[in-house]
């Protein structure tokens, strides 16, 4: 049972609150590395081939005694030896919550239940690894006897956001002849769009779908299914291409997918944590499953790295701690994810559900309500798009935006100077961000551009970047199936050490649930032309006017 510590009511945060508000509220960074110039050796840590650089935060050497001790008064250490365990941190589904199994490569055995689950994680990934040297050896025929060569994975939320992610962050390691496509919304576009791309005889569909009873997902399979029965005629040829990906066999039979053809995971598996268990066989598929493995090995190096290194030294320990600072010491509400990779395009939008689905919670492990903030905004885009559309707020906007940035030291495409320019600007932003520009400096710049002192006075307060703004920096040597999964997993811990800090619980997701419940009962008031009268004034007003309109 996870400790049930309400954070506000312990010793460290009364602590912080008052180094917050007389100590830190108007320090600067800038004025900080002035005084340290061993503060970069400090405050960053190498793991691997991942340097993480924290210098660059609104933080003293007391202010990580002080979070660290709130890790402490939280019982951090003992949540994570819960998690490791087996034991059941998912109160509420009374569930364990060993992603963490899906990777280990001790050799030691994970329980759950009092059972070891390793022999059916290592039985599932023998599976996939057989099933992916049949696709790419061409073993694998479909109906009119060609090679596969287009995957789709049908799958939405956890389901797809991971595969798409790590597909996208490692498409330099796509095995030749294999395209991947992903359809995940239940607009028919997203289906429509992908069936015009691919030919039946040469696709394979993975349904991906952890409960199996998903509307979206079930919707999209169904159509994939009669599209492809269309020019295969016959259901025999289904299970050449059909595959499942999912902890129900009852479901999978159902449909029509044979049990032989379904990988399995289990109720231990977190949706948005899955990617590491059957529900990657896309990832295995586009990558090979060598460096599906490799990505699974970066994962287990994070584990290791945030079960056995001191919290002072602990990377997810002090991302978490760091984002604590700022939510709740700052009020800061977002936090922005900002990969300087364009194949890392949609690591933002795959932490966002990381993120908001885990720790978007207000209410505490004790069943009352939270009376601090928890799970911040998280949102992000490549640079250097992002420099040139929202960066304006971040350096001169009123709120306080917490940003990470990440960049790989080797680009795949080393063409020309672009990864230097790249990189430049992933340098100047974080020290820009932290050194802001003032008033003297502004007034030098605009003397240079002979600009007369009446238009000089115009412009300063308009050119003053207050700086101050705090960034973390992830430089990795390349971005590798290893490197991504070191990465993710960093990620992972600290939503998690987060959700322990903030008395919540981060492996549910009851809020999701709702938005379901709702669109069921609304579905058959759809499928007829009554007038509507069972809801509020909008909705009923809003359905009507769509009869109408359709
Ligand atoms: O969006 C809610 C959710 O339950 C996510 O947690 C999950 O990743 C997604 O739906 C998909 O669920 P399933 O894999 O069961 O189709």
């Amino acid at each position: 049972m996870l400790p049930k510590i309400n954070p506000a009511n312990t010793q460290a945060w009364l602590l912080l609150t008052k180094h917050q508000s007389e100590e830190m509220r108007h320090i600067t960074m800038k004025r900080l590395f002035a005084e340290d110039e061993d503060r970069f050796n400090k405050f960053s840590i190498k793991f691997g081939d991942i340097l993480f650089d924290y210098s660059k935060n609104i933080i003293v050497q007391k202010t990580l005694q002080l979070l660290l001790q709130l890790a402490d008064d939280c019982k951090v250490k003992e949540a994570i030896t819960e998690m490791f365990n087996g034991d059941k941190i998912n109160e509420t589904e009374n569930r364990s919550v060993l992603h963490t199994a899906l990777r280990n490569f001790s050799g030691e055995p994970v329980l759950s239940d009092g059972k070891d689950v390793m022999p059916d994680v290592q039985r599932v990934q023998q599976q996939m690894k057989a099933f992916c040297e049949k696709i790419h050896s061409g073993e694998w025929k479909g109906y009119s006897g060609k090679k596969i060569k287009y995957i789709v994975n049908i799958g939405i939320g956890g389901s797809d956001l991971g595969p798409v992610m790590v597909t996208e962050a490692l498409k330099p390691y796509w095995v030749e002849g294999i395209q991947p496509y992903f359809v995940s919304n239940i607009d028919g576009t997203h289906i429509a769009e992908t069936l015009k791309k691919i030919t039946p005889d040469e696709t394979l569909f993975l349904i991906a779908s952890k409960t199996f009873t998903t509307q979206e997902t079930m919707t999209n399979a169904h159509t994939a299914r009669e599209w492809f029965l269309q020019s295969a005629k016959d259901e025999q040829h289904v299970a050449k291409h059909f595959a499942a990906l999912s902890t129900n066999e009852k479901e999978v039979k159902k449909f029509g997918i044979d049990t032989v053809n379904m990988f399995e995971f289990w109720d231990w598996v977190g949706g948005r944590y899955s990617l590491w268990s059957a529900i990657g066989l896309s990832i295995a598929l586009t990558i090979g499953y060598n460096n599906f493995e490799e990505l699974l090995k970066g994962g287990y190096e994070t584990d290791v790295h945030f079960k056995t290194t001191a919290f002072d030294k602990n990377i997810p320990i002090l991302m978490a701690l760091i984002g604590i600072w700022y939510t709740n010491f700052f009020k800061a509400q977002t936090e922005a994810i900002l990969p300087y990779d364009q194949y890392m395009h949609r690591f933002a939008a795959y932490f966002q559900q990381g993120n908001m689905e885990s720790n978007g919670k207000y209410v505490n492990r004790n069943g009352s309500e939270t009376n601090y903030a928890t799970g911040p905004v998280i949102w992000g885009e490549p640079g250097t798009n992002g420099q040139h559309a929202f960066y304006q707020l971040i350096h001169q906007g009123t709120l306080l935006i917490p940003c990470d940035f990440i960049a790989p030291a080797v680009s795949h495409n080393p063409i020309g100077d672009h990864h230097l320019k790249l990189l430049s600007n992933f340098f100047a932003q974080t020290e820009a961000l932290m050194k802001g520009k003032d008033e003297a400096e502004v007034r030098e710049e605009l003397k240079k551009e002979n600009k007369s002192p009446e238009e000089i006075k115009r412009l300063v307060p308009f050119k003053v970047f207050k700086g101050n703004k705090p960034t973390n920096s992830f430089l990795i040597k390349e971005i590798t199936p290893k490197t991504l999964g070191n990465l993710i997993a960093l990620y992972e811990h600290k939503i998690f050490v987060q959700g322990i800090i903030w008395n919540i619980f981060s492996f549910d997701q009851w809020g999701v649930e709702l938005g379901k419940q709702l669109a069921s009962k609304v579905l058959p008031e759809l499928e007829n032309n009554n007038k509507i009268t069972s809801h509020d004034s909008s909705t009923n007003g809003l359905i009507n006017a769509w009869k109408a309109m359709k």
